[in-house]
């Protein structure tokens, strides 16, 4: 494959390149597709949707693809994608989403609009506290006739019931084993890639199911222009290890907001679950010549009981590494 200079991160980057832009070229989730289909026939009658279910299955993308077909081209426009967890905080999402939520309704009422209303996306809605979901609440009441809300999350029991009560909920599955093979191999075709059926199966065993997962790990192993097996072996290798043991180095030279951005591209980009983390950070750690491991150890452990107990993974190993930075001074020979 011909290294080429583009510009644009829908051009680089596969996931991009190959995200559905229409309901129909989603693969999976055909009753939600129909569900959707169904409800655009009456676009006055929308109701809020919630959409739930694990990483990389379609969510973000069907919520585009949604707005897209009912607001038609100018849907940029009139669709607000806000995520819960942004940096910012949740005090901004509020005000944004209050504040384009009141635009649109003295537009609507100063001209007659032919389309019905906004849309306002607000991904990782599991995120928000239940304070803010109260707050968020009220402004979903405020703004009844001129906005349509889609919720997404990963973990459905995360948002408080008089949202859940205020939605259509739809519940994502995971893609099969036979559509993601069917679906990575038509982009190697596409990118004139040559592949073994086998590689592809290795890959889904890797991903159970996570699309974005999937066409990433496709998309390292074909730098050479072909993929098998032991590609994807080392792409795997390559996605996971060589970046948490980057990750580990950051966090132990208290480069907290290094570490902890690629921690979220770790989770969200390539997909890596919260305690494979854990157990590759562990390795890793080891491989460094550390003064006083057991201090390293016992914070391990820490981590490991809080989140088979539930507790947030994303929170939890930020925190994970904030802690190692500061155990720096202590713990490096350097
Ligand atoms: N059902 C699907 N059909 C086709 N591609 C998908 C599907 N689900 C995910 N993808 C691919 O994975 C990427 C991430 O999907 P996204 O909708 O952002 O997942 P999430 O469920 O985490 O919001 C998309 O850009 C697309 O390339
Ligand atoms: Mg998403």
């Amino acid at each position: 494959m011909e290294k080429q200079q583009k510009p644009l991160v829908s051009d680089i980057m596969w996931v991009e390149k190959y995200r559905p832009t229409r309901l129909d070229q989603v693969i999976n989730q055909k009753e939600i597709v129909k569900g959707l289909e169904n409800l655009l026939k009456k676009p006055n009658e929308l109701p809020h949707l919630l959409f739930t279910g694990s990483a990389g299955v379609g969510k973000t993308t069907m919520a585009i693809c949604l707005a897209r077909q009912l607001l038609g081209e100018n849907w940029k426009r009139d669709t607000l994608e806000l995520n819960a967890s942004d940096e910012r905080g949740i005090k901004m999402v509020r005000e944004r989403v209050k504040e384009f939520a009141s635009i649109m309704k003295l537009s609507i009422n100063q001209q007659a609009d032919e389309r019905p209303f906004k849309i306002i996306i607000l991904d990782e809605a599991d995120e928000m506290t239940s304070e803010a979901q109260t707050a968020l609440r009220r402004i979903i009441e405020d703004s009844a006739k001129t906005t349509r809300f889609v919720f997404i999350c990963n973990y459905l029991s995360h948002i408080i019931e008089p949202i859940q009560s205020r939605c259509v909920i739809f519940r994502f599955s995971k893609v099969s084993e036979d559509e993601v093979v069917e679906y990575l191999k038509n982009i190697c075709k596409n990118e004139g890639v040559k592949v073994d059926d086998k590689a592809l199966h290795k890959i889904y065993e890797q991903t159970n199911g996570d699309m974005r997962h999937s066409i990433n790990i496709l998309q390292a192993a074909s730098a050479s222009g072909n993929v098998s097996v032991q590609q994807v072996q080392n792409a795997i290798g390559i996605s996971g290890r060589s970046k948490i043991s980057e990750i580990i180095d950051l966090a132990i030279d208290s480069k907290f907001n290094d570490s902890r951005l690629k921690l979220l591209e770790l989770l969200n980009v390539y997909g890596v679950s919260e305690t494979d983390f854990l157990r590759y950070a562990n390795e890793e750690i080891y491989k460094r010549d550390l003064e006083n491991p057991y201090e390293v150890s016992t914070i391990l452990a820490e981590y490991d009981y809080r989140l088979a107990n539930g507790a947030h993974p994303e929170i939890q190993l930020a925190a994970f590494l904030a802690q190692l930075g500061r155990l720096n001074l202590k713990s490096r020979k350097k």
